[in-house]
């Protein structure tokens, strides 16, 4: 098994990210070879002021190490340390239909939202199968949103090994059902462009502000409660372990709790949570020569494997 995913470095990473994609794929590096990068070309589809990505991208590798990214196990890269994934873009695009690229929703949703159509946005799933492609990744720990990206990946790597012989490995998706989509504070999808998150390096009372501002329904005090038609529920869960998940449901059904005390059990568990992680992400900080080092050693092994299969496709379409 070799597992990949990527992070755009184009916000604070939320916990939304952390479910849906970091933490699967911390665990998935137990159990085989792991490659986690930080799509800074990919963050350029929205972000254009050089100084932001920079420090973004320095925030994304503080935030994955602190999370628990082994870089013994794991290579962890910057993805333009590894230009490769370019070249192999190019050669996966000539075969992919525009009819593909035009039923992705990404595209649709972002530009729905206000994102420039660049032509680089409309092409971003090519450069996603060549980030998966070039490392033979199998296994690809991603929120649901993204499966569909990984679909093309398969569908134009198929057209690619039919044209032109076996070169790429098939790789499938791996998406946790019950984290598949983390609901932000106003209930819809936690996402960095809809301005409903909650970071997960978050703390005290800017944390606590934010997760008061959870929507709820309008039930007095003494009025019973349904926990699965709760978002601070549905949070809470995330965080807490089986018997408290039980007690607060019961609590919710038995009126007299209002939803303040759900929202400061929550904020107390999440912080409790994040403890261990906040604490390894200053000492990290502080330590901006090993996070390079770090960087600098994934993107090695990374570019190792990506120039043997880029190799690989350019002998079997005639450019070797
Ligand atoms: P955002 O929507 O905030 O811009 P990204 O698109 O950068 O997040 O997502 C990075 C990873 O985190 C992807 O694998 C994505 O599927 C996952 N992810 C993002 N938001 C959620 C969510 N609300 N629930 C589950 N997974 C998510
Ligand atoms: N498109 C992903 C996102 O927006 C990030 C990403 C880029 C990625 N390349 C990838 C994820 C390859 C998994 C595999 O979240």
């Amino acid at each position: 098994m070799r597992v990949l995913s990527g992070v755009q470095p184009s916000g604070k990473l939320h916990i939304g990210n952390y479910f849906g994609m970091m933490k699967p794929a911390i665990e998935l590096q137990e159990q085989g070879e792991a490659f986690l990068f930080i799509a800074n070309y990919h963050a350029l589809t929205s972000v254009h002021e050089g100084a932001a990505l920079r420090e973004m991208t320095r925030d994304v590798a503080l935030d994955f190490l602190a999370c628990g990214i082994d870089p013994e196990r794991t290579a962890f890269y910057r993805q333009s340390d590894v230009p490769e994934v370019h070249e192999l873009a190019w050669l996966l695009s000539v075969l992919t239909p525009m009819g593909l690229l035009e039923r992705c929703h990404s595209f649709k949703d972002k530009t729905a939202k206000g994102l420039a159509a660049s032509h680089g946005l409309f092409a971003y799933p090519v450069l996603m199968a060549a980030d998966i492609l070039a490392v033979n990744a199998t296994v690809v720990p991603v929120g649901r949103d993204q499966k569909q990206h990984v679909e093309v990946t398969r569908d134009v790597a198929t057209r690619f090994n039919n044209a032109f012989g076996e070169v790429f490995v098939m790789p499938e998706p791996s998406i946790r059902e019950t984290v598949a989509v983390v609901p932000g504070i106003d209930g819809q999808k936690m996402s960095k462009s809809y301005h409903n998150t909650i970071e997960i390096f978050g703390s005290g009372k800017p944390l606590k502000k934010r997760i008061m501002k959870i929507l709820t329904d309008s039930k007095e005090l003494e009025d019973a409660k349904d926990p699965d038609m709760c978002n601070v529920f549905a949070l809470y869960k995330l965080f807490a372990d089986e018997a408290a998940q039980v007690e607060l449901a019961e609590r919710y059904r038995a009126g007299g709790m209002g939803y303040g005390h759900a929202k400061t059990e929550l904020f107390e568990t999440m912080e409790r949570y994040f403890e261990p992680m906040r604490e390894r992400r200053m000492r990290l900080e502080k330590d901006p020569d090993f996070v390079e080092d770090v960087l600098r050693a994934g993107a090695k092994r990374a570019s190792e494997v990506a120039q043997d299969v880029l190799g690989r496709a350019r002998e079997a379409v005639g450019l070797a």
